[in-house]
């Protein structure tokens, strides 16, 4: 039997990706287990979606005047209290520095609505769709990628989808496929890392 991967997913906002994730894992098209969901933010939707499915779910926002190093610092000692095998940051809106990463070398993904290199920070989408009626565009993409540093939006890339923008789309329409995309490439790329870890770990 392959062994359940335990994954922390950390959000901020309303988690229609969590939701990927967690239907994956439900209808066993995931070998993992969501051991908890991590907010910055208390208000974000994402927290219900962990509630209805019975993961347990843990706001950790900034102190005012708190260093970021220090925020990082104590946010990676509560994850790593869920022994995670894999972090996924699924519209985790703040920067992480290595007094986080460096507990989980190797572990920690990021999903973003662009092509490698393209579009780093919020509004990739909007900006694209605007680049896209200025006519310098005709696509943009979504990628999946490692988070081994500071950098925003950049890593070593996992996977990635081009996503056609079409002459008629609104930002709804575009915002909709990319959606669609971001939902089945982090489920894919999640159970890629998934059977990779299983095999290391089964014996030869
Ligand atoms: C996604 O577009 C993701 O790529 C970006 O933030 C958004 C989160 O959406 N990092 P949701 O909260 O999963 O619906």
């Amino acid at each position: 039997m392959e062994t359940q991967t335990r994954i922390v997913v950390m959000v901020s906002g309303g988690g229609s990706n969590l939701q990927a994730i967690l239907d994956a894992a439900a209808d066993g098209r995931l070998p993992a287990e969501v051991v908890a969901v991590v907010s910055d933010r208390s208000d974000a939707y994402a927290l219900q979606r962990a509630a209805v499915a019975g993961v347990p779910s843990v706001h950790v926002g900034p102190h005012a005047g708190e260093a970021r190093a220090d925020y990082d610092a104590r946010l990676a000692d509560i994850v790593a209290g869920f022994a995670p095998d894999l972090v996924v940051l699924a519209g985790w809106m703040r920067i992480l520095t290595t007094a986080f990463l460096g507990w989980f070398p190797d572990g920690v993904i990021n999903l973003h609505p662009a092509r490698p290199g393209e579009l780093p920070g919020t509004h990739a989408i909007e900006r694209a769709w605007e680049q896209a009626r200025a006519g310098e565009r005709t696509s943009t993409g979504v990628m999946v990628h490692l988070v081994p540093d500071e950098g925003v939006d950049d890593g070593p890339v996992l996977a990635t989808e081009d996503v056609p923008i079409l002459p008629d789309d609104d930002l709804d329409a575009l915002a909709a496929r990319m959606r669609a995309v971001e939902h089945r490439l982090l489920v894919d790329t999640i159970r890629r890392l998934c059977q990779q870890r299983s095999k290391k770990e089964s014996p030869v």
